[in-house]
């Protein structure tokens, strides 16, 4: 238990002024407060994620995202209006797959005109300016819910990176900008580059989900994409163990070398530390996503009265600029961007 009769070792010179250092006196109202901020959150710091869904001029709440609902590809592009409005440098699409079109090859992963290759195209010919990130995985479209290729209870390593290069040549020739490979598995960044290099999609990049855990705060967006049914077992195989950290820097530094332009480190809150050590050691463009469960529980306690929403997104924002990203993923984008903008 806490001894009280043992101080900490002064740093004072016996005879100096006390206290020597008051920290406060920069603390003491906003323009001090400013001037020694040492970092700040923009808006062209944000990436915002929405759902898109089939059908006309419609929008479905989430229950488990407050706040957040499915939009149709019209809605959609308004969306990207807003974004564009806002200053929002780039949204990030993923689609809602109806169960019935979910199949064990994950065909309609690489369709040209599936439901994200269409909200991409109507988004890039409605709002150039938008920067448009599709997700690279094949568990929208897959009948049991993993990112991967099953084969006998097995998620199949190779096959999927030649589905998930497919699929990243569809989105890339929809319009996509940057493309998002979340599906972890070995070597589809490489495979992907080359492809892309090879069919004329050169200005297209790549943000790697390379340090991404198998994490139960993914939940909300399982409902949201209509992924938590199909799911069988779960994504230990291919996604990170929560204990490492070491692994995460491996793996960026395999992502790099095979071409990515970004990384990213997956979920957010929880994994600040994998952060910094990610822009200490490679000093690339580095992005956090604060997840759907991260969202929820700030969008949920909110709801609730039991904390100041508006306080605790900001707060939780600025940390990921403070752990060293360059950016962020979060659902809170329009309603950071609102508040940024004054
Ligand atoms: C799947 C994917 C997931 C998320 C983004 N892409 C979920 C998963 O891995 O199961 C999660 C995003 C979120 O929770 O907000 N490829």
């Amino acid at each position: 238990s806490h001894d009280e009769s043992r101080q900490p070792m002064s740093l004072t010179p016996i005879n100096a002024p006390f206290p020597s250092t008051r920290l406060r006196r920069l603390r003491r109202n906003p323009a001090l407060r400013g001037l020694a901020a040492e970092n700040v959150l923009s808006v062209d710091d944000l990436i915002w994620p929405i759902f898109v869904m089939e059908g006309d001029n419609d929008a479905h709440p989430i229950p488990s995202m407050p706040g957040v609902s499915r939009l149709t590809i019209d809605r959609a592009v308004n969306a990207a209006k807003e974004a564009r409005d806002l200053g929002i440098p780039a949204i990030c699409i993923f689609p809602y797959v109806e169960g019935s079109f979910k199949t064990e090859d994950c065909k309609l992963a690489w369709s040209a005109d599936n439901l994200s290759n269409r909200a991409t195209a109507a988004i890039k010919s409605a709002v150039p300016e938008v920067v448009v990130m599709t997700d690279v995985a094949l568990d929208p479209y897959n009948a049991n819910g993993h990112d991967g290729i099953v084969r006998d209870g097995v998620i199949v390593n190779d096959e999927t990176v030649e589905a998930l290069v497919k699929m990243a040549l569809a989105q890339a020739a929809a319009g996509s900008d940057i493309l998002g490979p979340s599906d972890m598995m070995d070597g589809r960044i490489g495979a992907m580059r080359r492809a892309l290099e090879a069919d004329g999609f050169q200005d297209t990049a790549i943000l790697s989900y390379s340090a991404k855990y198998a994490s139960a705060f993914y939940g909300p967006f399982r409902d949201a994409v209509g992924a938590s049914g199909a799911l069988v077992g779960d994504k230990k195989t291919y996604q990170m163990n929560p204990a490492n950290s070491d692994e995460a820097l491996r793996l960026v530094a395999r992502d790099l070398a095979e071409g990515a332009d970004m990384v990213m480190v997956k979920p957010g809150m929880p994994y600040l530390d994998i952060c910094r050590r990610v822009k200490d050691q490679f000093g690339v463009p580095t992005y956090a996503y604060q997840v759907s469960g991260e969202y929820a529980m700030i969008a949920g306690a909110g709801a609730n009265g039991w904390i100041n929403e508006e306080q605790v997104m900001m707060e939780s924002l600025i940390g990921f600029k403070r752990a060293g990203c360059d950016g962020i993923l979060t659902y809170f984008a329009p309603r950071a961007a609102k508040l940024l903008n004054g």
